[in-house]
């Protein structure tokens, strides 16, 4: 099969790969019909290089049609439409009777110590191979799936593996109080869905980024945006002048740790980019690595006893944190990878008929698989309006 596959910083290429087989009773192959590139996958193009191993095959946002199953996996069939969440769960461990799924405790990558394993993430999330693809074997299919309709074109669900939960999760995170406002930092992909699902709860929403076309496309649904470049060195003052001086309810962070802004992490970034993987490895793990612009802009701007939702990826491992601001303030903070199967059937109405939030529309390029090298590039390089790519095998 033909496989978007990482090769280096950079570095991304569709190769021809052994096709996937069911290894386990509990697997399901599923031929991919679309599959997204994600913020969290430029983070593999850049930053977590360290972490890969040539040849992986990319992508953690896909759908298909179930071509096989194995014996123990009854609650789908081949002939089925399916989207697969992120993160691979069994759903009926401790954690994920608890709608916990990144932290399921069949998958957890143990040897790591980290959650849940993710698809195309890395050795730190068991080195899954990804939905980039023309087919996928999905582990623990049993609950690694969420079936959908026929009919709809495939924007309108493809988004359930990523996108719409984890905006909706950072939504609820964030604690926005009825009548209230929150200020959303970064209008990727990420950030323009969650000002979308604040906006539809009938929040006060204001977007926050320096891309025009991105605070334009949340502008057009409603969110008041506030450009960065307009803004140097007073953006909290004048955020906290959009907010009765006493600055928003709530903050969510959708810019993670490749921020804008941060000369010293994107030191770390490129020093940790030059190092031997092993060596780069351990300073990723034991340094402050994150550029943390985003994260210290939230903590400047949320309001006394405000919330903060962290959904975009950190990594480091000692980075260094206001932590006087944070306790004087009296912050709430929540933060993590979206249990996505937590959220499925608080989302699936807003698919149905109406498209309230706009899915449909939502991709900005929409490329053949054999074409994913230059969606990367012009996702990352933020080119030709580039929002969310969308790859069709
Ligand atoms: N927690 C989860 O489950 C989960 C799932 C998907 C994605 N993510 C993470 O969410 C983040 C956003 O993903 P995306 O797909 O929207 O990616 P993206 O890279 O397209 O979006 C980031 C946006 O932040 C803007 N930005 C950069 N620096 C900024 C600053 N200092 N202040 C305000 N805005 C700034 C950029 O211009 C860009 O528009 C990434 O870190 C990604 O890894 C997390
Ligand atoms: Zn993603
Ligand atoms: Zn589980």
């Amino acid at each position: 099969m033909r496989a978007v596959t990482w090769h280096g910083r950079r570095d991304v290429r569709v190769d021809t790969v052994p096709d996937p087989a069911i290894e386990q009773p509990t697997d399901a192959i599923v031929r991919i019909t679309a599959s997204g590139i994600c913020g969290s996958d430029l983070h593999l193009y850049e930053v977590l290089g360290p972490f890969m191993n040539e040849g992986d095959i990319l992508g953690h946002e896909p759908m298909g049609v179930v071509e096989e199953v194995g014996s123990e996996v009854r609650s789908v069939t081949p002939g089925d439409r399916v989207v697969m969440p992120f993160q691979i769960s069994c759903g009926t461990c401790f954690m994920c009777e608890r709608g916990l799924y990144t932290q399921c405790e069949t998958t957890q990558v143990r040897d790591q110590g980290m959650g849940a394993a993710l698809f195309g993430y890395t050795n730190l999330y068991g080195a899954v191979p990804g939905g980039q693809a023309e087919l996928l074997r999905v582990p623990q299919a049993q609950n690694t799936t969420i079936k959908v309709p026929e009919g709809p074109p495939d924007e309108r669900f493809v988004y359930l593996s990523d996108v719409l939960p984890t905006a909706w999760q950072a939504v609820e995170y964030a604690s926005i109080p009825d009548g209230g406002t929150v200020v959303v930092l970064g209008l990727g992909p990420i950030g323009d869905m969650c000002c979308r699902i604040a906006l539809h709860h009938g929040h006060r929403v204001i977007g926050v980024d320096l891309v025009p076309e991105r605070l334009e496309r949340v502008r057009a649904r409603g969110a008041e945006v506030f450009d960065l470049e307009e803004h140097e060195g007073e953006v909290g003052e004048a955020i906290r002048g959009m907010t009765e001086g006493r600055g928003p309810d709530s903050v969510i962070d959708a810019v993670g740790m490749e921020a804008h802004g941060a000369t010293l992490g994107k030191l770390a970034h490129q020093i940790a980019g030059m190092l031997p993987d092993a060596v780069a490895k351990r300073v990723m793990e034991r340094s402050g690595v994150d550029r943390l612009s985003g994260f210290n802009l939230a903590v400047d701007v949320v309001r006394r006893g405000g919330t903060i939702s962290l959904i975009g990826v950190y990594g480091g491992m000692a980075d260094p944190l206001p932590m006087l601001t944070i306790f004087d303030k009296q912050i709430q903070l929540r933060m993590g990878q979206a249990n996505v199967k937590r959220w499925a059937d608080d989302i699936m109405p807003l698919l149905a008929d109406g498209d309230p939030l706009g899915v449909e529309r939502f991709a900005t390029h929409k490329l053949p698989l054999e074409r994913a090298p230059e969606g990367y590039e012009v996702f990352q390089k933020k080119q030709d309006g580039a929002i969310k790519v969308l790859l069709q095998p």
